[in-house]
């Protein structure tokens, strides 16, 4: 049966895990100067409905280091553009490549890639999901935190795509979680249902002051995701009080980390100075993307 990760909860606990390990490896490889061409002669497709610039290069840049070979597919420069159906768009590719990673809207059409599909297909981010930045979540504060035990995460800002996918991740890895965003903007019930079955509680509150205060790791996102620019005005209202700001911080322990998946906007969501303070692990963060992705293609293409 072909696996696909379209979202964190296609792994067990156990997968993760190893999919993780997988990842830290080749960055200890990949620092030590050591080649590590595991997937020579595979070739990764990689569909973009959306823009990209960390899914994109850690992606096609892993795929180098691995031996192997990405190709880029905007949506516009295949027949995708001009109407071709999607399950079409998949057998086809399907034939050529070895594993399909999409960046699409709606996450029903990364489901009908993968129900098309003779290949292991990843979701690179849809309205629902984006599990690859889970992933290298995850990978960073194991390494920020020495590992999983007893660690806090909090998320502040929109119940988003990043939100939910890292809700799952937590719930598989052990993380205890607190959401906290204006009301209207949480995580779907779904996405806690989903994480309560994994053994995972997630605290939903509208209370960011209230749910930094026992945090290891404070995780934000954009407010407006790609697709949602017409609701602008709207959101920028909604969010007033859920910035990531140094007054937030202090209600914070001293030592907890934040994080970002970006790209993000300085004097929205977060600040300038706490982005760029020492607390911030956002670039290890996007460095993590391309490590913990290598992992997640060698263990779809050995299994
Ligand atoms: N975090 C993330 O997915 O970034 P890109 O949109 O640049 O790929
Ligand atoms: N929530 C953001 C994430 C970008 C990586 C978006 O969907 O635009």
């Amino acid at each position: 049966m072909t696996r696909h990760y379209l979202d964190v909860d296609d792994l067990t606990p156990d997968e993760l895990e190893s999919v993780l390990d997988r990842g830290a490896e080749y960055k200890e490889l990949l620092n030590a100067g050591e080649s590590h061409r595991d997937l020579q002669e595979r070739t990764l497709g990689m569909l973009f409905q959306k823009p990209s610039t960390r899914t994109r290069v850690s992606f096609e840049t892993g795929m180098t280091q691995l031996g192997g070979h990405a190709v880029f597919l905007g949506e516009n420069d295949i027949q995708l553009g001009r109407g071709e159906p999607l399950k079409d768009t998949s057998r086809a590719l399907s034939r050529y490549v070895d594993v399909l990673m999409a960046r699409v809207f709606k996450h029903a059409n990364a489901e009908v890639l993968a129900e098309y599909s003779d290949v292991p297909v990843i979701n690179g981010l849809t309205d629902d999901a984006h599990p690859c930045q889970t992933l290298a979540d995850l990978l960073t504060i194991r390494e920020t935190k020495d590992g999983f035990d007893d660690v806090s995460a909090t998320w502040v800002g929109d119940g988003n795509n990043v939100a939910q996918s890292f809700a799952i991740g937590c719930a598989l890895a052990d993380v205890d979680l607190t959401v906290a965003t204006p009301p209207g903007y949480g995580i779907d019930d779904d996405v806690v249902e989903r994480a309560r079955e994994l053994g995972g509680d997630p605290t939903v509150t509208h209370d960011p002051v209230a749910a930094v205060e026992d945090a290891d790791i404070i995780y934000t996102d954009v407010w407006i995701s790609m697709g949602q620019e017409d609701e602008r005005d709207v959101r920028m209202n909604d969010f007033e009080g859920f910035q990531v700001r140094a007054d937030l911080l202090d209600h914070a322990a001293p030592d907890a980390s934040v994080m970002h998946c970006l790209p993000a906007h300085r004097g929205e969501e977060i600040t300038d100075d706490v982005i760029e303070s020492d607390r911030s692990v956002v670039w290890q963060q996007a460095e993590n993307r391309m490590h913990a992705q290598k992992g997640l293609l060698a263990w779809l293409l050995e299994n």
